[in-house]
């Protein structure tokens, strides 16, 4: 069988236990990298890693393969986005008000018009080339409200290459008539969707149930979306506990339950496949429910704060065992780049020591944020069998950033932890060189 070898500096984030390779209880073990600055990865020909190590073990074990050698460059597994709307990329740093008052302003207006066949078609080919063009591999998307914007999403990744997690997003109240629809209208239809796409390519792209939050869900519609995801075995994604008002709205809706954890939990919204975003003012009981149900969470650093909703525990999330990862969540936050995220999450981790003096030490560092930015948000969307790092059988999603591209490019501090901390906070745009998806080239820099 044909191997391709690729070299280069590799950071193969490593897997532990099951809750990840961050642990850090009585003991703090730092992020659970290896490297291999002369390094290189092995793929096979039906694109999946046979080999992670140095350069000369790959050389030499196998002979016979092609190489396709980079030096300077770090070639990391590919970056996964737990958390991202698609409709919301062209208001990407739009904006200056809160979470309620945006939405209204810019998002509802914005998401309407991918009632528009070609509009939603050709937005979604932009939003998927320049994820991939970032070296983000696997996204969790919600789409806009409507069926056929979601079908062209779903077409759109299909031909891009990118693996999803996706959804058409349901609402039946709480925005602009145009956007709504039944409760029973909004299963039916992603039902549908998913018939037709869940699992196609082998898996790539996946259906997500997708009920924005309960500030636009009924009870009927939170429950049927409950029932939807047991009955086909389907994953969901929501938003829960991001800004004050938001908690103060989604209290007078719901008073009758003892927290937003709780509408959710009423309504069969927790389990084992669900993704939570934000998840910043839990209290400790809906900490210990979403464990119970092994939910995950998606933490979006870059939106908490450019929507002034908060600053999230993060250390103290990852003590408590919970799986989780990265989201853009474009456009609360107003960068596609994963890398900035990642960024975002050891920045605003310091943010809460500051604000809380010592709770969270040690802040996060960026081989930690990297590490979730990876393997974490494989983890949190269950895909860590598949992807997340460089393990024998795992598919080969990966990317290979140019270390010539990331400022200071004269830097002198040359240590592994240093060049992932220096990739994390100096890879602007265009230091992707290549993104691969199972082996296959999906974005080559021109
Ligand atoms: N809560 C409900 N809808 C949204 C959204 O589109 N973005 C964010 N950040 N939060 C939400
Ligand atoms: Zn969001």
């Amino acid at each position: 069988m044909k191997h391709r070898i690729y070299t280069g500096f590799v950071a193969n984030p490593r897997s532990a236990s099951a809750r990840g390779g961050i642990h850090d209880g009585a003991n703090t073990t730092r992020a659970q990298m290896e490297y291999f600055p002369d390094g290189a990865i092995v793929v096979t020909e039906t694109g999946r890693i046979d080999f992670a190590g140095t350069r000369n073990d790959a050389l030499s074990s196998y002979p016979a393969a092609e190489v396709r050698e980079y030096p300077n460059a770090l070639i990391i597994p590919g970056l996964v986005d737990t958390h991202v709307h698609l409709p919301q990329y062209e208001a990407a740093a739009i904006g200056t008000g809160e979470l309620l008052d945006w939405l209204n302003t810019y998002i509802f207006p914005l998401e309407a018009r991918f009632a528009d066949d070609s509009y939603a078609r050709e937005q979604s080919r932009r939003f998927f080339a320049d994820a991939l063009s970032l070296g983000t591999t696997t996204m969790s998307v919600y789409c806009s409200s409507q069926r056929n914007a979601t079908e062209r999403a779903f077409e759109a990744a299909f031909e891009a290459g990118i693996r999803v997690c996706m959804g058409k997003t349901m609402m039946d109240f709480g925005a602009p008539e145009n956007i709504l629809f039944s409760a029973h209208q909004n299963i039916e239809d992603s039902l549908a969707i998913a018939k037709a796409w869940h699992g196609s390519d082998d898996g790539r792209l996946q259906y997500t149930l997708t009920p924005r939050f309960a500030g636009s869900c009924s009870r009927e519609l939170l429950r049927l979306t409950g029932d939807a995801a047991r009955a086909n075995s389907l994953r969901i994604q929501t938003h829960l506990s991001e800004n004050p008002s938001e908690l103060r709205y989604i209290a007078e809706l719901f008073p009758e339950f003892s927290s937003y954890t709780d509408v959710y939990a009423a309504h069969g919204i927790l389990t084992g496949q669900t993704v939570m975003a934000h998840s910043i003012y839990l209290s400790a009981q809906e900490r210990s429910l979403l464990r119970e149900h092994d939910c995950a969470l998606s933490h979006c650093p870059c939106s908490n704060r450019f929507l002034q909703s908060g600053v999230m525990a993060l250390r103290k999330s990852m003590r408590e065992g919970f799986k989780i990862g990265l989201g853009s969540d474009v456009a609360g936050g107003f960068s596609l780049s994963m890398l900035n995220e990642a960024k975002e999450a050891a920045e605003s981790s310091k943010t809460w020591n500051i604000l809380n003096r010592g709770e969270e030490t040690p802040p996060v560092n960026a081989e930690e944020a990297l590490w979730l930015a990876t393997l974490g948000g494989a983890e949190a969307l269950g895909l860590e069998q598949n992807i997340g790092n460089f393990v024998r059988g795992k598919e080969a999603d990966f990317v290979v950033l140019s270390l010539k591209d990331i400022l200071p490019n004269h830097s002198s501090f040359s240590a592994p932890e240093q060049v992932i901390s220096r990739a994390v906070y100096g890879a602007g745009r265009g230091a992707v060189l290549t993104t691969f998806v199972r082996g296959k080239q999906v974005f080559t820099r021109s």
